[in-house]
């Protein structure tokens, strides 16, 4: 009980560390070049954002003119903590709201900010009512509360590209819309994130850390993602296959409890299996819709993880080559008629061998 218990506060501590991660412009600069024509005319809002320092809002500003936007609002969550031994004043939440027009700040100050009645949570009303007028969300919402943000974001029918971390693709909610393209990964992934600005207070160590130029304390986790429901290039392009299954068989063992082969890495899927295979999440980076389909995750039949001789891999996603079901119907036909044409070659042969011995038998015969 009492080591569940520090489990649970260390849980806690690491998740309410990574929901103090200030995104660099230079990620969100990387990530946003492909999204460019999606924002035409466009309200953004970025609902997790302080506007004096985010650099999600500041990106907006600066390429308000090049994108053809409408309108940038970014707002700002302040706790109102209080309790027995604390009772002091807190400052309510507060957004600022960018149209181009004379005057704005491109970067606000505390005197420019407009304070909400309330906290400024994502899920407040005053936050909401911003929400309705707004086209899409771009922000990087605490790691703690991405399944709610997502949530709101489908429930509110907006467009959205955020960051989140890799391990938010096995949440059953997550997985659902990806399963049934209403969400899908951006174009960076991981390593393809530089590293997150820090606070102070957060404790730098190991080799993923550093202080960059300008003093700020970054951290890479190398496990971040974009989740967006905005269309890329990415999507549309095909993984080239290069191995097979034919020939390889030994390579790609099959599920105890799923009727799949497993696959270890999104290279080795064979070009040549039109059945189900099991492949990474990272998979997932590369998945375009029209190529494969996704069936299923992580478990198998009898809904207990899919395991091999007992053993069970990380998650695995469960996919179909869509393209392999027209190409083996067309190839599994072909084959038919080269076996059909075999075996009547061999009856032809057999026939003649047949009539060879008849004749040999009849010629003896008549000696
Ligand atoms: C991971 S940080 C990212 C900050 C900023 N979006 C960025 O990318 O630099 C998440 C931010 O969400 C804020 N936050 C925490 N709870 C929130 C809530 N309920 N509603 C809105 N923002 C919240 C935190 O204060 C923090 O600034």
């Amino acid at each position: 009980m009492a080591r569940n218990a520090t489990n649970k506060l260390l849980q806690k501590a690491k998740k309410s560390k990574s929901d103090e991660f200030y995104t660099q412009l230079s990620d969100i600069e990387s990530e946003l070049q492909h999204y460019k024509s999606h924002f035409k005319n466009k309200v953004v809002y970025c609902n997790c954002d302080d506007p004096r320092i985010s650099n999600f809002f500041h990106y907006f500003t600066l390429n308000f003119k090049e994108l053809g936007l409408k309108k940038v609002i970014a707002s700002c969550y302040r706790e109102q903590k209080r309790d027995l031994f604390n009772n002091e004043e807190f400052e309510n939440g507060f957004f600022y709201e960018y149209t181009g027009a004379e005057g704005e700040k491109t970067k606000p100050s505390s005197t420019d900010i407009i304070h909400f009645k309330g906290d400024g949570d994502f899920r407040s009303a005053e936050s909401i009512e911003i929400l309705k007028q707004a086209d899409i969300v771009v922000t990087n919402p605490p790691f703690s509360l991405f399944r709610e943000h997502v949530a709101q974001l489908v429930k509110y029918d907006k467009k959205f590209l955020i960051i989140g971390n890799i391990n938010a693709i096995t949440y059953k909610e997550i997985f659902k819309l990806i399963k049934e393209d209403k969400a899908w990964l951006g174009i960076n992934l991981g390593r393809g994130i530089s590293g997150f600005i820090v606070p102070e207070h957060y404790e730098l160590y190991g080799t993923e850390t550093r202080i960059d130029n300008s003093g700020n304390r970054i951290v890479s986790p190398n496990n971040a993602l974009w989740l967006t429901n905005l269309d890329t290039f990415k999507r549309h392009e095909d993984i080239i296959l290069t191995k097979r299954y034919f020939g390889n068989e030994i390579e790609y063992p099959k599920y105890d409890n799923y009727d799949g082969i497993n696959i270890n890495k999104t290279k080795d899927i064979p070009l040549d299996y039109d059945g189900v295979m099991g492949v990474p999440i990272t998979f997932l980076h590369k998945f375009n819709p029209d190529q494969f389909e996704i069936i299923k995750f992580r478990k198998g039949n009898d809904e207990k993880d899919l395991s091999i001789n007992g053993k069970c891999p990380y998650f695995r996603i469960l996919i179909r080559n869509k393209r392999l079901q027209i190409d083996t119907k067309n190839l599994i036909e072909k084959e038919k008629c080269q076996q059909v044409t075999k075996a009547i070659r061999n009856a032809g042969k057999m026939l003649n061998t047949n009539i060879i011995k008849t004749n040999k038998i009849s010629s003896k015969l008549k000696v």
